[in-house]
């Protein structure tokens, strides 16, 4: 028994010693302290002892096996060191090198409208509003004087949602317009107002000119003693400021809108160069034609009562007008459809730098 333990002991702390690697530290593990590893097997002997032998036996297996767990441990630290060492000196970081470019992204065109739109109105004194894109009844026709007749909700085609039904008691849809936020605006803050509200709306409608969703801005002003006048300097003034065009002419249509009275539409003269729509001049002269651009008028007597204002003292106007087409138009973008795809190509192509915020002083649509 005593040969034994020292030869076991020898030979256990001899081979641990030069184990290459952690593989073969494992490998000793298993060959003395596993399940069927020679120390176990030592300990297994000691049920079949004398008590006395015990005595003398026990405590030496006992330490036989704590060494040599001690040895297995203390090899396989020593050869984890020696890697990291080992990796330490092969890999060298040099900090000179410049750094790979970093993957950027773009500013999609739709934002970079919004924020050159905000721009322009902040100067003109408008505040930004908004709404809820899922609507109830009331706000997105009722209260904007489409009853539930009425003929022009053919044209406003939506989803609806079946089971949601809203404080009216009729089913919620996804707004049609913009123009809902006038109704909540007015409801919530009564007037004078000077707002614009641009933001996402939906119709079921679907080709190269029209998307599901698109976005629209509408603009409304609430004060005493506004007219046609007022409605017309602002729409100049924001279209120029827009297309960075001092040439834009604007032509005043009759139109019906349900929620305005009178209701006009509002065409700009352009003109046809290399097959490209350029704005600017008369569209009645050679060479020149008008293009719809937005629709717009006094709000309507019957939607100021609805918001609960007096119409013998307050007027105003609005105008709502679909910021896809003015991206289009300002940035000569021709498929819709493809704004809304997500072609990381595409938006490499027509995409904004997000550090060429729209500024009045520097021009609003500075491309990068
Ligand atoms: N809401 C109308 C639409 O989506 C656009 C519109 C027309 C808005 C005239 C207005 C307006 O505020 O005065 O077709």
């Amino acid at each position: 028994m005593t040969t034994t333990i020292e030869d076991l002991q020898a030979e256990a702390l001899a081979r641990i010693a030069v184990a290459p690697d952690g593989a073969a530290v494992e490998a000793l593990r298993v060959a003395y302290l596993g399940k069927q590893g020679s120390i176990s097997a030592l300990l297994k002997t000691l049920g079949a002892m004398t008590p006395e032998q015990r005595q003398v036996e026990g405590p030496r297996i006992h330490a036989l096996r704590e060494q040599v767990a001690a040895a297995l441990a203390e090899r396989k630290e020593a050869l984890e060191a020696q890697a990291l060492e080992k990796r330490l000196a092969s890999e060298k970081l040099d900090l000179t090198l410049p750094a790979p470019e970093a993957p950027r992204g773009a500013v999609h065109p739709v934002s970079q409208v919004l924020d050159e739109l905000a721009e322009i109105f902040a100067d003109m004194g408008f505040a930004v509003a908004s709404g809820p894109e899922i609507e109830d009844d009331w706000h997105n026709f009722t209260a904007l004087n489409m009853p539930e007749t009425h003929p022009a909700r053919a044209m406003h085609d939506t989803f609806y949602f079946p089971d949601q039904m809203g404080a009216d008691g009729r089913k919620m849809l996804l707004r049609t317009h913009t123009s809902p936020v006038q109704i909540r605006t007015m409801v919530a803050d009564g007037a004078p107002v000077r707002i614009i509200a641009p933001g996402r709306v939906y119709r079921s409608d679907s080709d190269a000119t029209h998307t599901p969703m698109f976005h629209q801005i509408e603009g409304l002003v609430i004060d005493r003693g506004i007219h046609l006048g007022h409605l017309k300097w602002t729409l100049e003034t924001f279209l120029k400021a827009f297309f960075e065009r001092d040439d834009i002419v604007l032509r005043f249509r009759p139109s019906y809108f349900p929620f305005t009275e009178p209701s006009v539409e509002a065409d700009v003269g352009y003109a046809e160069v290399g097959g490209r729509r350029v704005l600017g001049g008369d569209g009645d002269t050679p060479g020149h034609a008008w293009m719809e651009l937005l629709g717009s008028g006094m709000v309507n007597p019957r939607v100021l009562e609805f918001c609960g204002l007096d119409p013998t003292e307050w007027q105003g106007f609005a105008f709502g007008v679909g910021v896809d087409r003015l991206a289009m138009l300002k940035y000569a973008m021709d498929d819709l459809r493809a704004f809304f795809d997500g072609d990381v190509r595409w938006l490499r192509h027509y995409g904004f730098s997000a550090l060429d915020v729209p500024t009045l002083s520097a021009g609003v649509g500075v491309r990068a």
